[in-house]
């Protein structure tokens, strides 16, 4: 790990102690506390992200909980993917933000997320019908009704189709598809092969429905990030979580749109970041802990450590051990409130 080394005596971080994470199945399990009017606690899953999304900040979502500050007037996530932090602090009571703006540049996404909040009966009740006919099927027929519905999709997409349709479709092919990734080619075109689960989980009712819940006062956009933020000031909080700028020439995963996000957009981000800072809003960013990424925010400015974390996009095992993100805030890190 030279690369951290490099970095602690130069920018005094730290690395962040994320204590005992709750274990997923912890979280999968919890409730969040509702109790029924006869004074029985009914278990209701919380809210989490309803897609598996490449750098998807589930894995170390309670070392980032640990330093976002509490009290929040409007939470800003310009690059919001899957969601991880945002549906980890909306399913915590004390810490739901009041106010949220979500954004991503994926535009099916967010019709993704605009279905959830808007239209979660119908999209649960699709859901389900696809998960029936799915898992009746056998493995060559399951493969031939995951490249039928990727071709619909692909049509949906070239169409703009409704939201519901696109989000039904999103799901069932992120829950079938290898690896649970979302990855398109040059031209947009979803491009990810079939994956072979014996149950995928293509409906899961109740924690669609807690999304559902948790969005309800969602602004949701689909924007470039610098717009996205438009309007954070004092007491708002901007959590950054970019395509990361790669380590090596084969560690990139930048293909969520068929927009690549280059230096140039690291630098722009840099700029939102001070803009954001000088208008009082606190941001955290995450990024790759690339020396290049460091120099940019290197300096009495601004806070930087790093997570320990593990990527599962990398299809290679091999590639898929432990590495550091880095993690660059506007506000000292230690006794966060
Ligand atoms: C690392 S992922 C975010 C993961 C997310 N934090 C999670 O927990 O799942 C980065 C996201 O940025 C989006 N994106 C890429 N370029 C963008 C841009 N210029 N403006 C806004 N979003 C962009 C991608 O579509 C992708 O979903």
């Amino acid at each position: 790990m030279p690369m951290m080394l490099a970095i602690s005596p130069k920018t005094g971080a730290r690395r962040i102690a994320t204590g005992a994470s709750p274990t997923r199945d912890a979280l999968l399990g919890a409730t969040n506390g509702r109790t029924s009017p006869d004074g029985a606690s009914e278990a209701r899953p919380v809210a989490r992200p309803f897609v598996k999304w490449a750098g998807g900040k589930a894995q170390i979502v309670e070392a980032l909980v640990d330093v976002t500050p509490s009290r929040i007037d409007t939470y800003y996530e310009p690059f919001v993917g899957g969601g991880a932090l945002f549906f980890r602090l909306a399913a915590d009571p004390d810490r739901r933000p009041q106010r949220a703006v979500l954004n991503d540049l994926n535009a099916e996404l967010m019709a993704t997320f605009r279905a959830v909040r808007d239209d979660i009966e119908p999209l649960i009740e699709r859901l389900d019908d696809l998960q029936r006919a799915y898992l009746d099927l056998d493995e060559t027929r399951r493969e031939a009704r995951y490249y039928e519905a990727r071709e619909e999709y692909r049509a949906l997409v070239m169409g703009r189709g409704a939201d519901l349709d696109v989000a039904t479709l999103l799901i069932f092919l992120n829950k079938t598809c290898y690896n649970g990734l979302y990855r398109v080619n040059m031209r947009g075109e979803f491009n990810v092969p079939h994956g072979r689960y014996v149950r995928p989980r293509i409906c899961d009712a109740e924690g669609l429905r807690a999304a559902s819940d948790a969005l309800a006062n969602a602004e949701l956009r689909c924007v470039d990030f610098e717009e996205a933020c438009d309007g954070a000031g004092p007491d708002d909080f901007v959590y950054f979580d970019p395509p990361f700028h790669p380590l090596s020439a084969t560690s990139s995963f930048t293909a969520y749109t068929s927009k690549a996000f280059e230096r140039a957009d690291q630098l722009r981000l840099k700029w939102r970041v001070d803009s954001l800072r000088e208008a009082g809003a606190r941001v955290l960013l995450s990024n790759s802990p690339h020396q290049w990424v460091i120099g940019l925010y290197e300096g009495s400015r601004y806070e930087i450590e790093s997570i320990p974390a593990r990527r599962m996009i990398n299809s290679h095992g091999d590639r898929r051990g432990p590495i550091e993100e880095l993690t660059v805030a506007t506000y000292p890190l230690t006794g966060v409130e």
